[in-house]
């Protein structure tokens, strides 16, 4: 069996598309800020992509780049700012945070109907609750790609690989939102092989590289690829590639449909990010 390929690429170009449509059909100019602290290369990518993406489809960005050296108290006066500016409607801290700042203090800090990452406990709570909320970029993403690739996902078995609060967390009650039996799985699991072999939906988000094998895979389940890890490219001396969670050359024997990496998840997620930043502005 080879997989169907679950094209996140083309599917956050439809989304973008909607979401341009949608801007100028209010003429309103959503404002996204986006503040990243330190030189963290993959960090310096994702803000680049975020912003980009945001202007192409019609709103305003910001990006604030401060040195590794940033306080805590620096870094919420910024935000504090941020919260104040009318014509910013989502605020955006780039995670991870250097040391010496708190992260959970500074996503507490973010006002909550700014939090277009939707990681504030507000939001959190929220989402946990079934209640309208600003809901995290990758797991609306992976949720949108599953609707895509199965329909309906009620009664479906499935498995969250990380337990993560960017990732994992949220995932699983997306999940459940939409019926599904969900199983969280993390380092301290039992027989994750087995766990997975049980599931008819296999989500990766542990930043492991090709850590998921063709044999957990049941014939004709659905994989999501959260994982972005760079690795030695072996045909290649010197060089890197992109791998995901997932060694996709096995699990694609197996799967009915897999994302790929890259052009799986991390599309959908700057897509969503978008989607987040509209709903804030039109709720201001
Ligand atoms: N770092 C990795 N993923 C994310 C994300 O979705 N949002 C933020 N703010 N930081 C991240």
């Amino acid at each position: 069996m080879t997989a169907r390929l679950i094209d996140g690429t083309a599917a956050a170009k439809k989304h973008r598309a909607e979401l341009a449509v949608q801007i100028a059909a209010h003429k309103i100019t959503p404002g996204l800020a986006v503040v990243l602290v330190g030189e963290d290369p993959a960090s310096q990518v994702y803000v680049r992509n975020k912003s980009k993406a945001a202007e192409e489809v019609g709103m305003k960005s910001w990006t604030y780049v401060l040195p590794t050296t940033t306080t805590q108290q620096q870094l919420l006066n910024k935000v504090a700012e941020l919260n104040n500016d009318p014509t910013v409607h989502g605020v955006l801290v780039q995670l991870p945070l250097p040391k010496q700042i708190d992260q959970q203090a500074v996503i507490a800090a973010i006002n909550p109907a700014k939090d277009v990452d939707g990681f504030h406990p507000i939001n959190i709570g929220r989402l946990s609750s079934g209640l309208p909320s600003l809901v995290p970029c990758t797991p609306q993403g992976c949720m949108i790609l599953l609707r895509e690739a199965l329909g309906d996902l009620a009664g479906r078995k499935a498995i969250v690989l990380g337990r993560s609060n960017i990732v994992g967390k949220p995932l699983a009650q997306l999940l459940l939102q939409a019926d599904c039996t969900v199983t969280m799985a993390h380092s301290k699991t039992r027989n994750l092989a087995d766990e997975c072999r049980a599931a008819d939906i296999v989500v990766a988000a542990i930043g492991n590289p090709e850590f998921v094998r063709g044999d957990w895979i049941k014939t004709g389940a659905t994989v999501i690829d959260v994982g972005i890890n760079r690795i030695a490219d072996m045909e290649n001396a010197g060089k890197s590639r992109l791998v995901g969670d997932v060694c996709f050359a096995e699990v694609s024997q197996h799967a009915f449909a897999i994302t790929p990496v890259p052009g799986g998840v991390g599309p959908m997620t700057i897509a969503c990010l978008l989607k987040n930043t509209l709903q804030a502005a039109l709720a201001h």
